[in-house]
């Protein structure tokens, strides 16, 4: 049967990790299509599009932002470069999903914001467990008060990378650091969580206070927590790093209960799965969420319609979510002295 709308043709500017996942899964949306690809090299880009199949290879990113036959980019640069090349995109007429952390700063996140609106581009940062069905289900339960009044939101990202100095993981030039790479989950977490909590799509701290371990020879962040306090009795506190493994997950704890979420982020292909526990029941009621594709083709749909929707942003990732998303960072950021070439006055 026809398709009753074209597909969604879609450009990867970047070829690195989180491009290749992304174009891996891809094909299995129902809204998009791989139709080209863009690299700083010819050579890696040819190498792309011999893995993932027929699609057009440009060796700049000029190029793909040039190629009428592509409707939206997906920006996967380092997050430094999120800024200049969103920006660029949306100046072409393309739609964007721009990786996370939007940009380094809540200011540059502003100036895509407005690229984007001037330009009348669909803007989305690509935090894919918001629009996987398990996070729709958390806020769900949250908003029935299924455990109560909430309280205290825990929420946990960390990892311990190979120590670098060239990479994006530590290069400070390159926005290396915990809090940008995946603190900046459980800020968006916590955020959503406090809004279901509070009847809102998102909510922002009143106040964040940081403390965070750097690297001594780079400056970046290895690890970092942070206490956040929310309007209506919400706190949070978030735990988060690049050099130190800890427990990841979310814990949500309310005056009748708590919620216990083991992968509130990289949700398993299997499907996701929420845990509830009542005071005085020695059973914890388990609620299992599958999903019908995986969680970047989920993803890749919540742009495509939205896009054919005529809408401009997706309620999985508001724009002015991203912003106080953006805002929260700079403030954990701020409370640990960590400043990047972007804070800094041009001279
Ligand atoms: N949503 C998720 O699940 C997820 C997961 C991982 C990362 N991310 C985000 O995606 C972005 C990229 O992360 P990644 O892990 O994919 O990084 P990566 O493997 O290092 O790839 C980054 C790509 O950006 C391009 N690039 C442009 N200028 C660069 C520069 N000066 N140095 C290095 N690379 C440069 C390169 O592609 P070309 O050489 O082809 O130009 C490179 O392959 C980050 O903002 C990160 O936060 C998101």
């Amino acid at each position: 049967m026809a398709e009753e709308y074209p597909r969604l043709r879609w450009g990867i500017l970047g070829t690195g990790a989180i491009a290749q996942t992304f174009a891996r899964e891809l094909p299995q949306s129902r809204t998009g299509q791989l139709a080209a690809v863009g690299s700083r090299s010819q050579d890696s880009a040819d190498a792309f599009a011999g893995k993932f199949g027929s699609l057009r290879a440009h060796g700049s990113y000029e190029a793909l932002l040039e190629d009428p036959e592509v409707d939206a980019v997906y920006i996967t640069t380092p997050h430094p470069l999120h800024a200049e090349w969103a920006i660029h995109a949306a100046s072409c007429g393309k739609h964007l999903l721009c990786e996370k952390p939007l940009t380094v700063s809540l200011h540059e996140a502003e100036v895509i914001a407005k690229a984007a609106r001037d330009h009348d581009v669909f803007l989305m940062e690509a935090f894919m467990y918001r629009c996987h069905p398990q996070t729709a289900k958390l806020v769900e339960l949250i908003r029935a008060g299924t455990i109560g009044k909430i309280g205290l939101i825990q929420a946990t990202f960390s990892f311990q990378a190979s120590f670098n100095p060239q990479s994006r993981i530590f290069d400070k030039k390159l926005g290396g650091g915990g809090i940008l790479d995946v603190g900046c989950y459980t800020v968006s977490m916590a955020r959503l969580v406090a809004g279901a909590a509070t009847a809102r799509p998102f909510s922002n701290p009143n106040q964040i206070q940081g403390h965070a371990v750097l690297h001594p020879e780079t400056g970046a962040d290895l690890y970092a927590i942070a206490n956040a306090e929310f309007p209506e009795g919400v706190l949070a506190l978030l735990s988060t790093g690049v050099g130190l493994n800890q427990k990841n997950g979310l814990r949500v704890y309310g005056s009748d209960g708590s919620i216990h979420v083991p992968d509130p982020f990289l949700i398993k292909p299997e499907g996701g799965m929420i845990h509830i526990s009542r005071p005085g029941q020695a059973e914890t009621e388990r609620i299992s969420v599958p999903a019908d594709r995986p969680l970047y083709a989920l993803e890749a749909d919540a742009v495509g319609e939205a896009i054919r929707a005529g809408r401009r942003e997706s309620a999985a990732m508001p724009v002015d979510d991203s912003l106080g998303n953006m805002a929260a960072l700079d403030e954990w950021r701020s409370s640990v002295h960590l400043i990047y070439e972007s804070d800094l006055p041009i001279p």
